[in-house]
């Protein structure tokens, strides 16, 4: 992951670059630094926020510049210190780098025994010492060859001490060209650069992108490339807090709204959508939030009669997968750049089946590459827990199995969706009294059957997301298999109970957890008598998840704040994993 912002031109480089850090700060928060230059190269790197590299830039005398590329770093390869911040300079190469090099130890061994010192741990200080090792005198040909030694994934922002130009090149990582009337920018995402244009060309893999004053070139093994700029809908609006204290609030509240959008795009033309009937058996696959979407789909598809796996992507990857020619591959990404999960969609099309890509982001490499796609349409998530794009996710599985099997029913309840969520979010005081009782307990617990199973594992990671407290979810009947050995006095342990066919179950078995001390938070459709509970409106069941699962979003966001967590910028996480 990482992300990369590089540019060129007439505006400010200083404010280019850290207003697109912050910007990029999603990608990856533990260290950042920049690199400009002019008569000579300057780099300033600081270990924290962009915000502390911000200070440090502030307090430093920067040389006249117009060109630089900077970097936020989420660790890969050596510890969290300023050393391993990019941009890593060696001789007369200084560079950024998002992905990973995987023989990076094979080059490293190399190059030491050539006589090269290395300051930091890292796999880019590698490929900066590979390219300083091949430069002469056109920085191309050290590109080209430098790229042709490299086994991985990179997206690459190049300054030399003896050009005026500035380079880039990826391979698997994303990187996008911005394009201005007053300069060329290269991105990891859009996003870093909306408050200067909105046009933009994507980037194919090992093309060499040259910027200079008159604009960029593009070449691949020596021929130019042409590349068309297209423009990006979102706004540098997207990006703006509009008063709440978190994005993830914001972001929350939101998910009324963009639901109602897609029902409105969706419900009276079911032929936008893809068409799963021709299929007999669906592969859902995604990582953390996306995955257990995906587990919400299973449940949708399999009560459609459709034999559905779903899997994390890390591990599809490598497993042996039995396909058939009626085989549909669902890949759900938000970012649509998840490394793992790209490459289960590419092994799926080497065996020639059909792949779906339920993304955000348009333009990305899932986006992109998949048979079919369908846009979520959530605009930009800033948080890194991610939340309106789940629900949104969600929202399309449903619409998919509704398209499966129509019934009446279900369309007159899509309809009442986006006022009862409004009314459902508007319980923040409840909410917030929940979080009280939760913010000081070590384990939490969320217990469900079937698709309120599934419904839990999202509650669950979200609470330990944001707010630390260890948390875990168990099928129902489960729990009793060895994790209750873990509940005592005060132990919280949510309910969610939606599927009345299982529902009796579902609360015997929070009751054996109740008899062992626990304190019960019962999440349902029905009044019970606990103490604790939040009823939310009984719909129809392919549309329960989307009621439920913004509740515990929520709860989740108030325990953090209690802890006074760094509720949009959780510890060791970052939004969007481009590595494996
Ligand atoms: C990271 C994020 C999660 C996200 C997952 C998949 O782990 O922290 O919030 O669910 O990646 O991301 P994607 O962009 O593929 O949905």
């Amino acid at each position: 992951m990482c992300g990369i912002i590089g540019y060129k031109g007439k505006d400010n480089v200083i404010e280019v670059l850290i207003s697109g850090l912050k910007k990029l700060e999603y990608r990856g928060y533990d260290s950042a630094g920049i690199a400009v230059k002019g008569d000579t190269v300057q780099v300033i790197k600081s270990v924290g926020r962009i915000s502390d590299l911000e200070e440090k830039v502030n307090n430093t005398k920067i040389i006249d510049t117009d060109m630089g590329i900077a970097h936020t770093r989420w660790a890969t390869h050596g510890e969290v210190n300023e050393d391993n911040a990019h941009p890593h300079r060696v001789g007369k190469i200084t560079l950024v780098h998002n992905g990973i090099i995987e023989n990076a130890e094979e080059l490293r061994n190399q190059l030491m025994s050539d006589g090269v010192v290395f300051n930091s741990n890292t796999d880019t200080e590698v490929i900066a010492a590979l390219m300083n090792s091949y430069y002469e005198n056109s920085m191309e040909d050290a590109i080209e060859k430098t790229i042709n030694d490299l086994r991985g994934s990179y997206a690459l922002g190049i300054i030399c001490d003896d050009s005026d130009k500035l380079y880039a090149v990826r391979c698997q990582s994303p990187l996008i060209l911005g394009i201005s009337d007053n300069g060329t920018f290269i991105t990891s995402d859009i996003g870093a650069i909306l408050n200067y244009t909105n046009k933009y060309s994507l980037l194919g893999e090992n093309e060499i992108v040259t910027i200079d004053n008159n604009g960029y070139k593009i070449i691949k093994n020596g021929k130019e490339v042409h590349r068309d700029v297209m423009t990006s809908d979102l706004t540098d609006e997207d990006n703006d807090l509009h008063g709440y204290s978190h994005y993830m609030l914001k972001e929350i509240m939101e998910e009324p709204v963009l639901v109602n959008n897609l029902i409105n795009k969706y419900s009276n033309d079911l032929d936008k959508l893809p068409d799963l009937s021709k299929y007999d058996s669906i592969h859902i696959i995604g990582c953390g939030s996306a995955y257990y979407a995906g587990m919400i789909g299973k449940n949708l598809f399999e009560e459609d009669g459709i034999k559905v796996d779903c899997d994390v992507a890390s591990e599809y990857r490598y497993r042996n997968i039995i396909y058939n020619d009626k085989t549909l591959v669902i890949l759900i990404s938000q970012s649509g750049e998840t490394a793992d999960t790209i490459a289960a969609m590419r092994k799926a099309m080497e065996n020639n089946i059909d792949t779906l890509a339920i993304v955000n982001v348009d333009g990305s490499t899932i986006a992109r590459e998949a048979t079919y796609k369908v846009l979520i349409e959530a605009g930009r998530e800033v948080a890194v827990a991610t939340t309106k794009a789940y629900i949104l996710q969600v929202l399309i599985l449903s619409l998919l199995s509704y398209k499966l099997k129509p019934d009446n029913k279900y369309l007159s309840d899509l309809k009442k969706l986006p006022q009862q969520l409004n009314v459902l979010l508007d319980r923040t005081g409840y909410f917030k009294k929940l979080a009280d009782s939760i913010y000081k307990r070590n384990d939490v617990f969320f217990i469900g059957r079937k698709i309120d199973y599934a419904i839990c594992l999202e509650g669950s990671l979200k609470l330990k997301e944001v707010s630390y407290i260890h948390s875990d979810a168990y099928q129902a009947g489960e729990l009793k298999h060895g994790t209750i050995s873990l509940v005592e006095d005060g132990t919280v342990v949510f309910g969610i109970v939606t599927d009345d066919f299982i529902r009796d179950k579902t609360i015997s078995n929070l009751e054996e957890a109740i008899s062992r001390g626990a304190k019960a938070i019962y999440v349902g459709t029905e009044n019970t008598k606990y103490d604790d509970q939040i009823i939310v409106p009984k719909v129809h069941s392919k549309l329960q998840p989307i009621l439920v699962v913004p509740v515990l979003q929520i709860i989740a966001y108030y325990v953090a704040l209690k802890r006074g967590c760094d509720i949009d910028k959780p510890k060791n996480l970052a939004k969007s994993v481009t590595v494996e």
